[in-house]
C-alpha cells in the first residue's frame, strides 16, 4: 500500500519537525512519518546519530533536513524553528518527542537531577511549542503531537523528576490545545507504556521480567507502536481530536 493509499489518509506536501529524532522512538516516529508521505527536520543533538535518521527518510523517497540543536536552548530552538521555514516553508506537524532520564529517590535526588529532567522534558517541549505557534497560527492548521508517558499519569517511585516532566507535558498540551484550537492548530499527547529503546535498555533482566509481567498484554511496545499514532495524530483523519491524551501500553494503564 503506497503513502497516499494508507487507510490514515496521506501525510504528502506536509512537513513535519521530530524532536529526539536520533534514536529510539524519534527515529521510529520520523520514518513513519516519511512512509505515510511527509517531508522532515530531524532535530537532537548528536549529529551522525541524526544523519542515519536523515538516510532512513529519505531510503523513503521523501526529503530529511538535519537541525542539531539542543531543546532546552532558546536560542538552538528558535534558530531550528526557523531553519525549518528556510527549507521546507511551513511546519505542519510538530513531534516533541526528546526527552530524558535521571532516577533517584527523592530522598537521595540533587537538584541537578531535578533540574536535567524537568528542562530537557518540560521546558524543551514548551519551547519547540512557542517557536511553532506563530507559523501555525499563520497558517491556520497544525497538529502539535507531544511525547508524554503514562508514567506522567500513574507516577513511578524513584521517577518523581521524569513523572512531574510529563505530568506537566500534559498539562502543558491541554492549555495549548484550548488556546490554539480555534485557529485550527491541534495539540495531543502520547503516554507510551515500556517501549524497547536505548532508555529502557539499562533496566535490569530482573526489572524487565517484573514489568513484562505486570503489563496486560505480556510484551513491551516497540517504537513503531508508538509511531503509528503519532501518524494518525499528524494527519486530518484525526482533524476533530484536540488535547487528548492517548496512551499505548498494552494495557498497563487501564
Ligand atoms: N522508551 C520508553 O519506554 C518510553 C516510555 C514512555 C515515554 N518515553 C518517552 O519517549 C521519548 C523518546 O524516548 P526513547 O525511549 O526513544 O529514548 P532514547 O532512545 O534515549 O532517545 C532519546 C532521544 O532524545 C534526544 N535528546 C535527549 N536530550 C536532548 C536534548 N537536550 N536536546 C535534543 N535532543 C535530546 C536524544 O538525542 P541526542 O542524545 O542525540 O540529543 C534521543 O534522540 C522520551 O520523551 C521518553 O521520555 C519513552
Amino acid at each position: 500500500m503506497g503513502a497516499s493509499q494508507s487507510v490514515l489518509g496521506t501525510l504528502d506536501g506536509k512537513i513535519a519537525l521530530v524532536t529526539g529524532a536520533s534514536r529510539g522512538i524519534g527515529r521510529g516516529i520520523a520514518t513513519a512519518l516519511a512512509e505515510a508521505g511527509a517531508d522532515l527536520a530531524l532535530c537532537a543533538r548528536d549529529a551522525e546519530k541524526l544523519a542515519e535518521t536523515a538516510e532512513l527518510v529519505t531510503n523513503t523517497g521523501r526529503s530529511a533536513e538535519c537541525v542539531v540543536a539542543d531543546v532546552g536552548d532558546s536560542g538552538s530552538v528558535a534558530e531550528a524553528v526557523v531553519r525549518t521555514l528556510e527549507v521546507f516553508g511551513r511546519i505542519d506537524v510538530l513531534v516533541n518527542n526528546a526527552g530524558v532520564t535521571d532516577d533517584n529517590l527523592l530522598i537521595r535526588m540533587t537538584d541537578d537531577e531535578w533540574e536535567r529532567v524537568i528542562h530537557t522534558n518540560l521546558t524543551g517541549t514548551y519551547l519547540f511549542t512557542r517557536a511553532v505557534t506563530k507559523p501555525m497560527m499563520k497558517q491556520r492548521s497544525g497538529s502539535i503531537i507531544n511525547i508524554a508517558s503514562i508514567i506522567g499519569i500513574m507516577g513511578n517511585a524513584g521517577q518523581s523528576n521524569y513523572a512531574a516532566s510529563k505530568g506537566g507535558i500534559i498539562a502543558l498540551t491541554k492549555s495549548v490545545a484550548k488556546e490554539l484550537a480555534s485557529r485550527n492548530v491541534r495539540a495531543n499527547a502520547i503516554a507510551p507504556g515500556y517501549i524497547e529503546t536505548d532508555m529502557t535498555e539499562e533496566l535490569t533482566d530482573e526489572v524487565k521480567q517484573k514489568m513484562r509481567e505486570a503489563i496486560p498484554m505480556k510484551s513491551f511496545g516497540v517504537p513503531a507502536d508508538v509511531a503509528a499514532v503519532a501518524v494518525f495524530l499528524a494527519g486530518d483523519a484525526s482533524r476533530y481530536i484536540t488535547g487528548e491524551v492517548i496512551n499505548v501500553s498494552g494495557g498497563l494503564l487501564i
